[in-house]
C-alpha cells in the first residue's frame, strides 16, 4: 500500500520561544502538507507556543512518563502534554533508553498510555555500533521492538516506528541503504506478526543524520515511510529540503 510519507523533527533539548517563532517562517504550503505528514517534537515548555506558531504541523512531545500521574519530580505525563496541545509523542528514544535506563517495558507502558489518551506515538528502536559490528543488529532490533510494542488492537492506527541506529545519531554517518532496507523489512515482518493485517497502517521512519543532501535517497529506499530528524530540524533552512524531498 502507498503510505503518505511522514517527516518528524525532534528538537531534543534545544529551542526557545524565539526559535518557535521561526517555525511559521517555514514555507510549507498547503499542497506540501496534503502530500506529506509533518510533525515537530519540541520541549514540553514550548508545545503550546509551537501549536500556535505552526497550525499546519502536528506538534509533539519527546517523551511522556510511563505512569499517568504521581510523585515523579520533573517528569511530564501524557495527559499534561496533550493538555498543552501535543497530538503526538516520541517514546523510547535511544538517548533515554541508553542515557536514562529506560526499559522495553517502560516504553511499552508509555506508548499504551499515550495511545489511550488519543495521541499518536513514534516508538524508537535501534542498535549500538557494537551490535551492528557483531552482525546482531537485525535480531537485536526485532527483539527490542517486540518487547516495546503496545499490546493493543488499536495500536496500528496511532503508531509509527523510528529505526535509529544509535551510531548514526548526530554523527553524520548514515546507515547504508541496503542495511536500512533490510532492517525496515525485518521491522515490517515483526509488526505483521504482532498486529496481523493492521500492521499496514504503521509507518516505519529512518532516523540518524538525515539531511537535505541524503533525504531523497533514504526516502526512495524500500520500506522507508519517512524520517525522524534531529539536528537538521532545528532551522527552516535545514528542515524544509527534507520535507520537500519526501513529496
Ligand atoms: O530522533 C532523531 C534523532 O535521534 C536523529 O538525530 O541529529 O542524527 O538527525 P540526527
Amino acid at each position: 500500500m502507498a503510505r503518505r510519507m511522514f517527516v518528524a523533527g525532534n528538537w531534543k533539548m534545544h529551542g526557545t520561544r524565539a526559535d518557535v517563532g521561526q517555525i511559521t517562517a517555514i514555507s510549507i504550503d498547503c499542497e506540501t502538507l496534503k502530500q506529506t505528514d509533518v510533525a515537530l517534537c519540541v520541549p514540553s515548555t514550548l508545545i503550546t507556543r509551537a501549536v500556535a506558531a505552526a497550525p499546519g504541523f502536528t506538534i509533539g512531545a519527546q517523551d511522556v512518563h510511563h505512569e499517568s500521574k504521581g510523585a515523579f519530580t520533573g517528569s511530564v505525563s501524557a495527559e499534561m502534554v496533550r493538555d498543552a496541545g501535543a497530538k503526538l509523542t516520541i517514546v523510547g528514544h535511544s538517548e533515554r533508553r541508553e542515557g536514562l535506563g529506560e526499559t522495553n517495558e517502560d516504553v511499552r507502558a508509555k506508548a499504551e498510555l499515550a495511545i489511550n489518551m488519543g495521541m499518536r506515538v513514534i516508538l524508537c528502536v535501534g542498535e549500538s555500533l557494537k551490535v551492528r559490528e557483531t552482525g546482531q543488529a537485525l535480531r537485536h532490533v526485532e527483539e527490542q521492538l517486540k518487547a516495546s510494542l503496545p499490546d493493543m488492537v488499536t495500536a496500528p492506527l496511532h503508531l509509527s516506528i523510528a529505526y535509529e541506529p544509535i551510531w548514526a545519531i548526530g554523527t553524520g554517518k548514515v546507515a547504508e541503504v541496503g542495511d536500512i532496507a533490510a532492517m525496515h523489512n525485518r521491522i515490517r515482518n515483526a509488526l505483521e506478526q504482532t498486529y496481523g493485517e493492521g500492521h499496514s497502517s504503521i509507518r516505519i521512519l529512518y532516523g540518524g543524520s538525515v539531511k537535505g543532501s541524503n533525504a531523497r535517497e533514504i526516502f526512495t529506499t524500500e520500506g522507508v515511510d519517512g524520517a525522524l530528524v534531529g539536528g537538521a530540524s532545528l532551522t527552516a533552512e535545514d528542515f524544509m529540503p527534507i520535507v520537500e524531498a519526501a513529496e
